[in-house]
């Protein structure tokens, strides 16, 4: 099942009038900018875990065989590590149409690596949308995200890009590097 976020996210006018605005990315927006943006600088938000608890119909899986790709679920004293985009708020009309399976934006503090912080825009799919899947064994979640596949291509390739990219950052996440490690098992290749 799938839920169309657009018309809600475009309620969230609370940046509209500034010239630029802060995007934290943590999934997919960390590998894929597909989008213009003014300066990018790695980052991290407070109070949140990434998962792979979100189905994905429209992207990595289809209506019949959702792939998996992440959300933030709200984890006290944890620190999510991630890129943040300086963008102009028109870019929020093609972002809200890529991330309409769910995810909502909601506004947080951004911290970046020098010690500043700034307000900005984070997506987050919570339990209570239709797509939501929810937790499962790391070793199940590779298992689905080993067939997934949908319009923007295999799952694992998701999995994958998030893993190298975190791993670029210099960020071990344990939920994502398990779950590839999992998926390199099933698939009978080395772990990176
Ligand atoms: C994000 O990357 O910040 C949101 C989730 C995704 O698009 O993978």
């Amino acid at each position: 099942m799938s839920l169309n976020t657009i018309e809600i996210n475009r309620l969230m006018d609370r940046f509209d009038s500034h010239a630029s605005v802060w995007l934290f990315g943590y999934g997919s927006l960390i590998f894929k900018a597909d989008f213009p943006f003014i300066e990018r600088r790695p980052a991290s938000i407070q109070g949140w875990s990434r998962r792979f608890w979100q189905g994905s119909h429209d992207h990595r899986g289809t209506e019949h065989a959702p792939g998996r790709v992440v959300t933030l679920v709200p984890d006290e004293g944890a620190t999510c590590h991630g890129m943040a985009y300086l963008v102009t708020p028109e870019e929020f009309a093609h972002l809200d149409h890529r991330e309409k399976n769910g995810y909502l934006r909601l506004a947080t503090e951004i911290a970046f690596e020098d010690g500043s912080a700034a307000e900005g825009i984070v997506y987050i799919a919570t339990h209570e949308n239709a797509a939501f899947l929810g937790p499962a064994s790391e070793r199940d979640i590779a298992r689905q995200i080993a067939t997934a596949q949908g319009p923007s291509g295999p799952n694992s390739e998701y999995l994958l890009a998030l893993a190298r990219a975190l791993r670029e950052l210099g960020k071990h996440d344990e939920h994502v590097h398990a779950i590839e490690r999992h998926l390199a098992e099933l698939i009978g290749q080395a772990s990176p």
